[in-house]
Parts: C-alpha cells; structure tokens; sequence
C-alpha cells in the first residue's frame, strides 16, 4: 500500500498545500515548527481516527480558524482511495467523498490501510510505567489480530465491573458475596487467559526478528530479548477463590494481565532502565520493524512506516545502518537535518 498524498487546510502551523510521496523511503525536512510532525499526524488521523499527540482534535485546527480539513490519498491493492477528515466542533470522516462513521471502516476486500508510527515519546513505552509497555504491545497484537482488540476490550469492561462490586456495599457489607462475583470470575479466566496466550505467543515470535533488526542497526551482537513478565502464568478459579478476602480489603482485582509487565534486555544482562536513550530508541525501532515483518508475513500487507524525528538521538553510523535494514515499504521520516543516504527516494522540504 502506498500514501500518495496528504492535502491540509489551516493544520496547525503547516502552511496549507498538497504534500506528495513516493514509494520507498521519504524524508521531510525542515526546521523546528515547519510543521513535520503534523504531516505525520494528519495521515495517522486518516488511519486511526485520532492523533497520537492529543486526545482533543480542536487542538490541530490553526488559531484563528474554526475548521481544519485533511485528505490523504492511497492507494491499496490497486485501487484508489480517499480518506477525508473534516474539524470543525464535530468530526466528519470521508471514503471517496462519501460521509462514513469511523475511519477504521476504510476496509479494501482484502485489508484495511495501515500505518505504523514511531515518535520520540515512544521510547517511553520501553523504559517507562508498565502500563505504557502494555499499552504499545497491545497496540502491535491488536494490529495482527483485530479478535486480541475485542479480546482485551471484553477483559477491561469485566475487570471495571469486578472492581465496582468489590468496592460495592454489598462486598464491603455482608451479603451474599459468592454468586455474582463468580460471574464475573468466569469471564476474567477465559479474557484473562486468551490474553496471556496472546501476548506470550507474540513475544516469542518477535524475539528473534527485533534481536536481528537491533544486531543490524548496531552492528553489535547484544543479544537483545525481549521477556514476557506476566502477573500470573495462568488465572485460575482456585487462586482467584484463594485470594477473595485480599481483594474485598482492598477492593481491587488484585491477578491477571492488567498487571502484566515486560522486560528488555541487551548484553545478556542489561535491563530497560539501564539503556542508554540511544539503545532505548534502537531498541524501539527493532520491535516496531519485527511488527512490520509481522505483519507483512501474516497479513499479506506493507503497512506505511511514519517515522518522526527518526535522527536524533542517534549517532551518524546507526543513522547510517537504520537507512540501510529499514525494511522493505514506504517510509516516511521526519528530520531537521539532512540525512544522507543512497535509500531515499523523495524529499519534501518545508
Ligand atoms: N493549533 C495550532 N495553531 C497554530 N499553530 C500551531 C497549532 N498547534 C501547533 N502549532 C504550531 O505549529 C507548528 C508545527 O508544529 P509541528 O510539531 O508539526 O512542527 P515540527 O516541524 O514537527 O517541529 P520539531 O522539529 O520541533 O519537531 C509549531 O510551530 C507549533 O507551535
Ligand atoms: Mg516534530
């Protein structure tokens, strides 16, 4: 699949205009507030209906104005597409000029337009809370498999309805506690479950992928693995049962993989909060590479890699090995300085 172009008016501080792409890899090159990363923010609206900078889209329309249109055209298995988003004080998505209710309905036969991302914030979720690992896995299982989506959707609504009636009267009362809440019980083994076989079995097939990718940029053998660290290796009936009285003290779900956490390790022995930002940031790129591997071997689809502020932090050599084991598919990276290399196909200067 390919993103031919992306066209904006009043885009935050981007001046307005048609921004055109090719296939391979793009670069977008401009000082500090030309508005690189709003570009890239603009074909992620059209893709997932929301920023990855803000919760509020009214944020991205210019000041002064009181609307802000984007349209990206692409083009999947040979047929042409345009994906329209219109803010004004409500949302309007477009397929082809006609109104549609969420852009992730932008469905081809074969598959829908996907894009992946990669900003600064992102090594966070490598050394940060967490949740904010759990978060980005999450989002690359959801991005193979839409049933892990609903999966985890299903877990979520249980594990707030579960807490609510451990926290309820009833509970912290004395009435009869055991009939609903082994309801709710039933539901967070089976999610709960499905989850941890899910996350387990995507940690395994990325592993040797993203060590590949980071031995690549590095040029360094350092053994990276990633580790799954779940809460609980299986929820259980009987350990649920075991612990009801912990849990009504402290009227929370105390098992199960909302409190899953993940490791990474390099050198065989360093762990994620020891890696220098750099290293973080390598480490980042592997695993969202092994996502695009992944995705491409599964799901028979190239998905667009948006890559912003791609350089920094990064010294001239791994810039250098990146350009190079970038993998096969239409990239486009953000940069304030010029990025040399015999892989770019287009550059737009802003
Ligand atoms: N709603 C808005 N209205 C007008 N200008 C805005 C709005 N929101 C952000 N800006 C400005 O738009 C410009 C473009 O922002 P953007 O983050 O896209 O720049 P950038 O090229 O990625 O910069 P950097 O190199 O610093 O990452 C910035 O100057 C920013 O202050
Ligand atoms: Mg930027």
């Amino acid at each position: 699949m390919l993103v031919n172009s992306i066209e904006t008016v009043n885009l935050r501080g981007l001046k307005d205009g048609i921004y055109k792409f090719k296939s391979g890899t793009n670069l977008i090159l401009g000082r500090n507030g030309t508005g690189k990363t709003s570009i890239l923010e603009a074909i992620f609206l059209t893709n997932y209906g929301d920023s990855f900078r803000t919760s509020k889209k009214l944020n991205l329309i210019k000041t002064d104005q009181n609307f802000c249109k984007i349209a990206t055209t692409l083009e999947i298995f040979n047929s042409n597409l345009t994906v329209g988003v219109v803010i004004k004080n409500v949302t309007q998505f477009t397929l082809n000029n006609k109104t549609i209710s969420s852009v992730l309905n932008t469905k081809t036969s074969k598959d829908s337009f996907k894009t992946l991302i990669f900003t600064p914030d992102s090594i966070a979720s490598i050394s940060g809370a967490p949740a904010l690992r759990r978060e980005m896995f999450d989002r690359y299982i959801g991005s193979l498999n839409s049933n892990y989506i609903k999966t985890l959707s299903e877990y979520n609504k249980v594990l707030r309805q579960r807490n609510a009636l451990l926290k309820s009267e009833k509970y912290q009362g004395h009435g009869d506690k055991e009939a609903t809440l082994q309801i709710w019980n039933l539901k967070l083994v089976e999610y709960g479950n499905k989850i941890i076989s899910h996350r387990s079995d995507f940690i395994q097939s990325i592993n040797p992928i993203a060590r590949e990718f980071y031995n690549k940029i590095s040029n360094k053998a350092d053994n990276l693995e990633i580790m799954y660290l779940p809460n609980v290796a299986e929820l259980s009936h009987q350990h649920l049962d075991q612990n009801i009285d912990k849990e009504i003290q402290l009227q929370n779900t105390l098992f199960g993989p909302h409190k899953d956490d993940f490791d990474v390790i390099i050198k065989s022995k360093l762990s994620k909060n020891q890696l220098s930002r750099g290293e973080q940031r390598t480490v980042g790129l592997s695993i969202l590479f092994s996502v695009h591997s992944l995705i491409k071997e599964k799901l028979d689809l190239s998905p667009v890699l948006l890559l912003d502020d791609i350089a920094s932090e990064l010294d001239v050599i791994r810039v250098d090995f990146l350009m190079k084991y970038i993998p096969e598919s239409q990239v486009i990276i953000t940069t304030t300085e010029k990025i040399n290399s015999d892989h770019i196909s287009n550059i737009i200067n802003l």
